[in-house]
């Protein structure tokens, strides 16, 4: 090769390695206003390599058995990293029975999912993996493993190939940094009284009076418990709490979801049956559905119109930017989904 055209190749490379760097990982993002620092697991401690390879994933149709979807389509970035359909439609094409919840701020759950059925954020992976057909883990390690950029992210984060655990522990280690924090309300908190205008106010002083917070505990708006508001009584297929305890008072029972973020993953409730923000806030509002099983905790009243404006307009001022955006493109030039 002619040393100009080598040149020319050299810098061409150099132009697509700076491109590729913009979009890349530089560093864990720092927590946003308003969030508490979380905790990793011992076994699964965060790297920068492991976030980097398991945003890649993330978003990566190949974590699917015919390489069709990503959990990015069920968890949209652009939609509060939660489902736009009241039920997603999975990679065998069949709905599933719940909402796909936000995939954001999952660093602080202390039980996942709408019924509360894994307990920990790398064991919630294994629900979503299936969603996308993944039927053997190790399949879809050997077929990344034949990825070159693939082998050396996963050496680079493990010293070692992929394999079904460490595909879990890099989404996991990804999902621990999508933070949404740092929103107006946060501001508000942190003493910019004017982050807040006068409706959020009155709607944070509504939220507070009328009970809110003892299940949807500020600072993520949820204490990460089980309760029957009487959403989806009539829908025999689904139990709530009770498929995984199989004790009676956990029917129709679901996890308080963050309300962080609320404005922007609708529709709402575990079945999406809310298909307005106001909807789900005047259910709240008036004490829940009347059912034996109701919560105590919710009282019976009717909330006004005016009300039900300033919760909403509260409830706007909780969301923030992400600390992550998706990748432009992933390893092997391959476009995400
Ligand atoms: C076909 C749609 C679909 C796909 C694909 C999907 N998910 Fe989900 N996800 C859901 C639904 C629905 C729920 C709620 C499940 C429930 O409560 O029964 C959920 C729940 C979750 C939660 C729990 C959040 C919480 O607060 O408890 C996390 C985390 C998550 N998914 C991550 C992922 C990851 C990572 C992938 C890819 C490996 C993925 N999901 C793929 C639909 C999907
Ligand atoms: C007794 C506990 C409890 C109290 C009190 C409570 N909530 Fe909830 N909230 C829940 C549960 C549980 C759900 C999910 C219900 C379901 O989908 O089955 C929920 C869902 C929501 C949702 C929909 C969120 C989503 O992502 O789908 C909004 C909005 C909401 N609550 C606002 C409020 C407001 C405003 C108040 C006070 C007026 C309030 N809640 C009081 C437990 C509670």
């Amino acid at each position: 090769m002619k040393p100009a055209a080598r040149t020319l190749l050299l810098s061409l490379a150099l132009v697509a390695a700076c491109r590729r760097e913009r979009a890349a990982v530089t560093e864990i993002p720092k927590t946003p206003r308003g969030l508490p620092e979380h905790v990793d697991p011992g076994d699964n401690p965060t790297t920068l390599a492991k976030v980097t390879l398991g945003r890649f994933l993330f978003f990566d149709p190949r974590m699917s058995t015919t390489d069709f979807m990503s959990c990015a389509d069920c968890h949209r970035e652009d939609h509060g990293w939660a489902g736009r359909d009241s039920k997603s439609v999975n990679a065998i094409g069949k709905r599933t029975r719940r909402k796909a919840l936000s995939a954001a701020n999952a660093a602080y759950p202390t039980t996942f999912t709408w019924n509360g059925r894994a307990d920990t954020l790398e064991g919630v992976i294994s629900v979503g993996w299936s969603q996308l057909g993944m039927t053997d883990e190790e399949v879809i390690a050997k077929k990344l493993d034949g990825i070159p950029e693939y082998h050396a992210l996963f050496e680079k984060a493990f010293g070692a190939p992929p394999t079904g655990l460490r595909i879990r522990q890099a989404v996991a280690a990804y999902l621990r940094v999508v933070k949404v924090g740092d929103s107006p309300y946060d501001r508000f908190m942190a003493g910019d009284t004017s982050a807040l205008g006068e409706p959020a106010k009155r709607g944070l002083n509504a939220f507070n009076t009328l009970g809110c917070p003892s299940c949807h505990a500020p600072p993520l708006f949820s204490d990460w418990k089980f309760h029957n508001a009487g959403v989806g009584l009539a829908d025999d297929d689904d139990q709530g709490r009770f498929e995984h305890t199989k004790v009676e008072e956990d029917r129709k029972r679901f996890r308080t979801p963050s309300l962080r973020n609320v404005a922007n993953t609708g529709p709402w409730f575990h079945d999406g049956s809310a298909a307005a923000l106001e909807d789900a806030i005047a259910l709240m509002a008036s004490g829940g559905v009347d059912n034996p099983r109701l919560d105590p905790q919710f009282k019976r009243r009717t909330p006004t119109p005016s009300e039900v404006a300033e919760l909403k307009a509260f409830l706007l001022s909780l969301s923030g930017t992400p600390t992550f955006e998706a990748p432009k493109t992933l390893p092997g030039g391959r476009p995400r989904t």
